[in-house]
């Protein structure tokens, strides 16, 4: 499963990326407000660091105009993937962008048949935002998991961007399902990292080598 990063903060991006840890990047409107960053600058640094798909969000609703921002943001960096909102007039710009070879990320998806809709506008990758629906007690790895055998069923070759991810099981559970790519935090990742025995473990070993009064170098 790869990986990508759901940040639009440079520095924790570079520090991941060194790690191996960056396949591609998602922002959106909330990200870019939280990085305090011009969206056009702040995309193209983001774009320097990974050579992975670096999604950049429209925010005009109607498709004309969503085709004109997606093209505008497309314009930063080969590798932007255009963002759009799953709605009609999305879908109606998503097979125009796509028509034109561009990347084309279909976020907003809360349900199967959403995806399917995107899968057959062409889309590039389906965000399903798995957290948003675990907050009003729905099931989000259960979405990912039916567009999985939704788009097994028929060969679709729409990527699945599991979305929203929230906690740790999220990142092991949608690897399970066969989710193709996880987008998340920057602080979900390190966090995967963590284990408590781990921790005893090592501390044990340190205590241990310690007696022994040896230095490997
Ligand atoms: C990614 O594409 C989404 O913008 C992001 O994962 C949304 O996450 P949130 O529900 O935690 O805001």
């Amino acid at each position: 499963m790869k990986f990508f990063v759901d940040t639009a903060d440079v520095a924790a991006i570079r520090e991941l990326a060194e790690l191996g840890m960056v396949d591609g990047v998602t922002t959106n409107p909330s990200l870019i407000l939280k990085s305090g960053r011009d969206i056009v600058e702040v995309t193209r640094e983001i774009c320097a660091i990974t050579d992975g798909p670096v999604s950049a969000e429209v925010v005009a609703t109607e498709a004309a105009a969503m085709v004109a921002e997606g093209r505008r943001l497309a314009g930063i960096a080969p590798n932007i993937a255009i963002k759009l909102p799953l709605t009609w007039d999305g879908l109606k710009a998503c097979k125009v962008l796509t028509g034109e070879g561009r990347m084309v990320n279909v976020t907003l998806c809360f349900s199967a048949n959403q995806a399917l809709l995107a899968a057959k506008a062409g889309a590039t990758f389906i965000s399903p935002f798995i957290g948003r629906l675990d907050d009003i007690n729905l099931d989000g790895a259960g979405l990912i998991a039916d567009i999985r055998t939704i788009y097994d069923n028929y060969g679709f070759r729409t990527q699945i961007l599991a979305a929203s991810i929230r906690t740790v099981n999220h990142v092991a559970d949608v690897a399970k399902i066969g989710a193709d790519i996880a987008t998340v935090p920057p602080e979900i990742i390190r966090k995967l990292a963590h284990h408590p025995l781990t921790d005893a473990g090592l501390a044990t070993f340190l205590k241990d080598w310690a007696k022994t009064g040896q230095k490997i170098l």
